[in-house]
């Protein structure tokens, strides 16, 4: 593993001095520079200094007290040295400091105190990455799936979508985050591991311990299944955030089937996803829960990320689409159109929607892999394959 040269950010000097020894203490990475002021500005001195130092790694120090100066800093540094990778070293006691962190910009959040294992942890974590990312291109994106209530095809829709982003593109993760996992159900799997396997083993969880806790199906979605007895072992969010800035470092898509699990881990996993889709129907009970869960979704911020899918889908004289935006508070993504036999029966036969080719359902399934992924650069050129099963 060739060396890596890291600059160190943090106001605190005792911190600074002692984040020195551990990176030094890594043997893998080497600072290069130190600096004890925070940058305010894209302009400002110290992004220049750092612009010169030319580091692979910056790690920044993260203050329990006064975070907001120091989340600044992640932010400007990742918009002016969009090379290099961010660690934020701060207190894992705030899930929503990882979060405002990693949507700074950090690719990592390491815990404080930190010991020399986690920076040499972290250090290779990201080569490994890098060399993946040098192979296949950029950060994975999720979406995350939820109902507005129970049973109108949160787990349909996940499931549907990520056999359709596989079919397109490859490289696609399906994870069961409902409290009651119903996903390997869907795709007639049997899972060797749960999400409880990948949580339990966070501290030694590399790219291939990862893959190792995923079933897969034989178009080669990887599915980590969610539990099969409800209320075992509640993660922390911190050990979820983890988890899906493993999970977004190894496949291009990740698809998140959160059904009706409505607490501070789907919150969070809806913080790092490119885009929330809520599921409903057309029914007043279904309209009115979607707007008390984006209103949910969206205490925490990104309440434009999350964007309604009405599933069975049928034209109600007097009620248009603007009327179902207006009632929930969320824009249209797709609409979805009611065959329960068709539905039904793939689920009972554990066989994909996808499979019906040029079924009006496969289509609208494809449809909206496409419309989710139509601005990736990185997928433009497997675009003449899309759909290819449709
Ligand atoms: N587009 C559709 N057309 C007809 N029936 C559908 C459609 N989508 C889902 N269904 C039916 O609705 C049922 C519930 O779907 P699903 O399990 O996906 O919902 P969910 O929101 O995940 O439920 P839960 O609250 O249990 O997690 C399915 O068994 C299926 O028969
Ligand atoms: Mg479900």
């Amino acid at each position: 593993m060739p060396e890596l040269s890291v600059v160190i950010v943090a106001a605190d000097s005792e911190q600074r001095a002692v984040l020195q020894v551990l990176v030094d203490g890594t043997s893998v990475a080497r600072t290069s520079h130190t600096c004890a002021t925070l940058p305010v500005g894209a302009t400002d001195q110290v992004i220049r200094r750092v612009q010169v130092a030319n580091p692979d790694v910056i790690l920044v120090d993260i203050p329990t007290e006064n975070s907001a100066m120091a989340l600044r800093a992640v932010e400007l540094i990742h918009q002016e040295l969009s090379d290099c990778a961010i660690f934020a070293i701060g207190s894992m006691q705030q899930p929503q400091l990882i979060v405002n962190a990693m949507r700074a910009g950090a690719r990592e959040f390491i815990e404080r105190p930190t010991t020399t294992n986690d920076l040499l942890e972290a250090f290779v974590r990201l080569t490994t990455a890098q060399r993946k990312v040098r192979r296949e291109g950029s950060r994975g994106k999720v979406f995350t799936v939820v109902n507005a209530k129970g049973g109108v095809g949160a787990t349909t829709v996940a499931v549907n979508l990520a056999v359709a982003l596989q079919s397109a593109y490859g490289n696609v993760a399906l994870i069961d985050l409902a409290l009651l996992g119903h996903a390997a159900l869907h795709l007639n799997l049997k899972p060797l591991f749960t999400i409880s396997d990948a949580i339990g083993n966070l501290h030694r969880l590399d790219s291939s311990l990862l893959e190792s806790f995923m079933t897969r199906s034989a178009d080669g979605l990887q599915l980590l299944a969610g539990t099969n007895a409800p209320g075992v072992g509640e993660p922390s969010t911190s050990e979820f955030a983890r988890l899906f800035d493993m999970l977004v470092n190894h496949y291009r898509y990740v698809v998140v089937d959160a059904s009706s699990r409505l607490d501070g881990a789907t919150r969070l996993v809806s913080n790092l996803s490119e885009s929330v889709l809520l599921v409903g129907h057309t029914d007043v009970a279904s309209l009115w829960s979607a707007a008390r869960v984006l209103q949910f979704l969206g205490e925490t911020g990104g309440r434009e990320r999350v964007r309604l899918v009405l599933n069975r889908f049928r034209k109600i004289p007097g009620f248009s689409e603007a009327d179902a935006e207006a009632a929930t508070g969320a824009k249209l993504l797709w609409k979805i159109p009611n065959q329960y036999f068709a539905v039904s029966s793939a689920i009972d036969r554990g066989t994909s929607l996808m499979e019906q080719n040029h079924s009006e359902i496969a289509r609208s399934f494809a449809g909206l892999a496409q419309s989710l992924t139509q601005d990736d650069e990185q997928v433009k050129r497997a675009a003449w394959s899309l759909f290819k099963t449709v």
